[in-house]
This record gives C-alpha cells, sequence and structure tokens, in this order.
C-alpha cells in the first residue's frame, strides 16, 4: 500500500473541484475513474504529478486493485445507489477507510445491512454524507452537545437545526440522484418505507422520540421566526440520530432533533416561507410525473458532468444556526462557510473529510459510520482552518 488516498470519479464535476482543492496537499494521492483519457487530460489541467488509477464500477477486480493500493478512497462516483455498492463492498473487506457525498437513506441503509460486521471486524471506517449534507448538521450539532456537555456537564435534550440564507446551484449528478430515488421510491413499498423513517439508520431496533420532518409552514418559537419543510432533512436528522446511536446515545435515549428553513418573523418572512415551501412541492410533483419531469430535464435542469459556474461557486455560501435547549440552560450554534454549499463548500469538506481519514490518526473502530463519530474534533479543527465557522455559545 503506498498511497494515502485515491479521489475515485475525480473526471465528474465535484471530483474535479475535489482535485484542485487536494492539488499541492501534503499527501500521496492518486487520480482514479473508468477513463483513462480523461484521467490524463485532468491531470494536465491541474499540472499534478500524482498517480493515475482505471477502474470501472462494472468490474470488480479493477475495483480490488484501486482499493489494495491506498488507506482511503474518496469517491464523487453517483448516484451511489447506482455505482455505489461495489467500492463500499471492496473497502469493507481490505479494511480501507472511505468518503463519499451521498445522501440516498435508502442506499446507506443498505450498505449498513450488507457490510457494517465486515467493516468492523476488518477496521474499514465507511464514512457517508461527507458534504453540505451532511457535515453542518452532523458536526453542528457534535459542537452544541460538546459546550453543553463541558459547560453544563449533560446534553441538551433537544437541537432545531435552522437553514438561514443560502445561495448556490446544483449539479447534473445530483439531479441523477434525486430522480434515482424518486423512481426507486416510486417502484418499491421497502425504500418508501425506510425514507419515511425518523430512524432508518439506527441499529435494528433502537429508536428515539422523533416523528415525520416538517411539512408545512409554522411558527417556531425556539428560533423566533417563520419555518419551511427542509429537503434535506430526510437525511441529515437520520444521520444526526445514527450519531447519537452509535456514540452509546452521549446526547441521551429521548434526544430530540429536527430541520428547517428559517425566515424572519413577520408578513414577508411568512410569504417566502409560503412560497417556498409551495415550489418544494411543485418540484416534487412535476419530477413525478413523465411528461413534466421530460421537460425539466431537457430544458432546465443539468446534464450529469455539469453545474454550477465558478463565479456562483464563489459568489455562494450558507448559513446553519442551531439552538439547542437543555435542563435549564440554552446553547446557540453556528455553522457556515463561504462558497456555494452544493459544490464549492461540498468539495472542501469531502477533500477535508479524506484528509483527516487518511492524515489525523483513530478514534473508533471500523464500520458503517458518520462523519462526527468518525472524525468529530479532528474534522471540525480542519474545517475551521478551511475557513468554515463552527461555533457554540
Ligand atoms: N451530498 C452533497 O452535498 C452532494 C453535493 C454534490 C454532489 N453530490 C453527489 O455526488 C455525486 C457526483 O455528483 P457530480 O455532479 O459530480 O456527478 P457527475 O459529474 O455525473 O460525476 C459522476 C462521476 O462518476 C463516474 N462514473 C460514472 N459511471 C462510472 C462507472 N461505471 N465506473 C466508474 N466511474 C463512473 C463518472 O465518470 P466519467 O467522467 O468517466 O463519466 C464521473 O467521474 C452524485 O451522486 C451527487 O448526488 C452530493
Amino acid at each position: 500500500m503506498s498511497l494515502d488516498l485515491v479521489l475515485f470519479g475525480a473526471t465528474g464535476f465535484t471530483g474535479k473541484l475535489v482535485a484542485e482543492y487536494l492539488r499541492g496537499k501534503p499527501v500521496r494521492w492518486a487520480l482514479a475513474g473508468r477513463d483513462r483519457g480523461k484521467l490524463e487530460a485532468l491531470q494536465r489541467e491541474l499540472g499534478v504529478d500524482v498517480p493515475i488509477l482505471v477502474g470501472d464500477v462494472r468490474d470488480p477486480a479493477s475495483l480490488e486493485a484501486i482499493v489494495k493500493q491506498t488507506r482511503v478512497v474518496c469517491t464523487t462516483v453517483g448516484p451511489y445507489a447506482m455505482y455505489g455498492a461495489p467500492v463500499v463492498a471492496a473497502c469493507a473487506a481490505h479494511g480501507v477507510d472511505y468518503c463519499d457525498l451521498t445522501g440516498e437513506t435508502h442506499w446507506i441503509r443498505r450498505m449498513i445491512d450488507a457490510h457494517h460486521e465486515q467493516a468492523k471486524q476488518t477496521g474499514a471506517r465507511i464514512v457517508h454524507c461527507c458534504g453540505f449534507d451532511s457535515i453542518p448538521s452532523d458536526l453542528g450539532v457534535w459542537a452544541v452537545q460538546d459546550h453543553a456537555l463541558r459547560t453544563h456537564g449533560k446534553p441538551c435534550s433537544s437541537i432545531v437545526y435552522a437553514l438561514g440564507k443560502s445561495r448556490g446551484g446544483i449539479s447534473g449528478g445530483t439531479i441523477a440522484s434525486m430522480m434515482n430515488l424518486m423512481d426507486e421510491a416510486k417502484k418499491d413499498r421497502a425504500v418508501r418505507k425506510v425514507l419515511l423513517d425518523p430512524y432508518a439508520l439506527n441499529p435494528a431496533g433502537e429508536r428515539g422520540p422523533d416523528g415525520p420532518d416538517q411539512r408545512s409552514v409554522e411558527l417556531d418559537r425556539d428560533l423566533n421566526a417563520w419555518t419551511a419543510p427542509f429537503v434535506m432533512a430526510a437525511i441529515n436528522t437520520r444521520i444526526v440520530r445514527r450519531t447519537n446511536a452509535l456514540s452509546d446515545y452521549r446526547y441521551g435515549r429521548d434526544f430530540h432533533y429536527r430541520e428547517v428553513m428559517s425566515f424572519p418573523r413577520g408578513p414577508r418572512g411568512f410569504a417566502t416561507a409560503f412560497g417556498v415551501t409551495a415550489a418544494l412541492g411543485g418540484f416534487f410533483v412535476a419530477a413525478a410525473l413523465g411528461p413534466t419531469r421530460k421537460l425539466l430535464e431537457n430544458t432546465v435542469l443539468p446534464a450529469p458532468g455539469e453545474g454550477p459556474d465558478a463565479h456562483t461557486r464563489e459568489r455562494g455560501s450558507f448559513e446553519v444556526r442551531l439552538v439547542g435547549q437543555g435542563d435549564g440552560f440554552r446553547v446557540e450554534g453556528r455553522f457556515a462557510g463561504k462558497g456555494d454549499p452544493g459544490y464549492g463548500a461540498t468539495s472542501v469538506m469531502l477533500a477535508e473529510s479524506a484528509l483527516c481519514l487518511a492524515l489525523d490518526g483513530r478514534s473508533t473502530g471500523g464500520g458503517i459510520l458518520t462523519p462526527a463519530y468518525a472524525m468529530g474534533g479532528q474534522l471540525a479543527t480542519r474545517l475551521r482552518a478551511a475557513g468554515f465557522a463552527i461555533e457554540a455559545r
């Protein structure tokens, strides 16, 4: 094994951004993908002198050859529910650490059922959701609870995550993942059941007090703001609850967690929250119906390999507020970053996760883990150094 990390899917939209970020970092890494020509072109474009490894997810031997050369695989080959399983299987079998950008809850459930026990035995730390979903949620909650435990000696019994102002774009790869998720949910009742279960990623039989995600506009007393449903809550809340379970309920067995988008109190805030909720509903209806979906795919939405331009990525930003309530105390948390959340900020979060797994030493055994459980404070330190604000007071 001669490499610290392999970036698999380096030729894709997000993969290229991760490769740009890794350029010049003190780590032994390689560009990997299915097309040697494209990888060589990328190598020239970036001006990096790193090895090129060729592998296709449909060819297990090629994946095994890649995995055996490295300590960490960082993959942007998606939709993960379509292409990701052989990569996780190879890493779990060979005790190689892994990180990705999936937000596909039903697929993560499949990976837990298929590989958690084996990864525990081999020591492979398999960490899904190392992008905008779900690092601000998972590490944000971790920071708030860390503060509560250190300052008050007990965790907050509830936390609400509120996404405030955010600006960015979307890529064809993410659209393909969303559409594939909707198709699978339409066809398969078991997938729908997993997607609706607030504890879908917990160990079997381990549940807690939370119900379904918010579906309408509400006035929130903890936040003193109008709130609307947040589409990523469907994955992020499940990751935070899995972190709690993996850490032997560091946040408590009765811990409540929810995620919303927030808007200022007053008629304008209400109108915006209402508009956002209606637009979200309209998008899902249009994407579920054959003819409108074709129209969306052919006109409005980007194709795989496409995404927001450099200007949009640089001008983007996001701001998350986390409000924790404890027994006689309150903790205010914040997770904020510059760069469009879906790609600019996400590519930094994924690259720093890969570097953290490769270089920072380990604090847990193997398994299908979460970002906060596997990397917690080490990753927070890295992300702060990379310009993110992660605060709790
Ligand atoms: N969680 C988040 O916050 C977040 C943010 C951004 C993206 N994502 C997810 O990240 C994933 C990638 O998004 P993207 O926009 O970068 O997608 P993309 O541009 O379509 O890139 C997909 C990559 O997968 C590779 N690939 C496809 N089939 C393959 C196969 N059979 N074997 C090996 N490689 C294969 C492609 O190779 P070629 O270049 O050769 O075609 C390409 O490198 C998506 O699943 C998306 O949902 C998540």
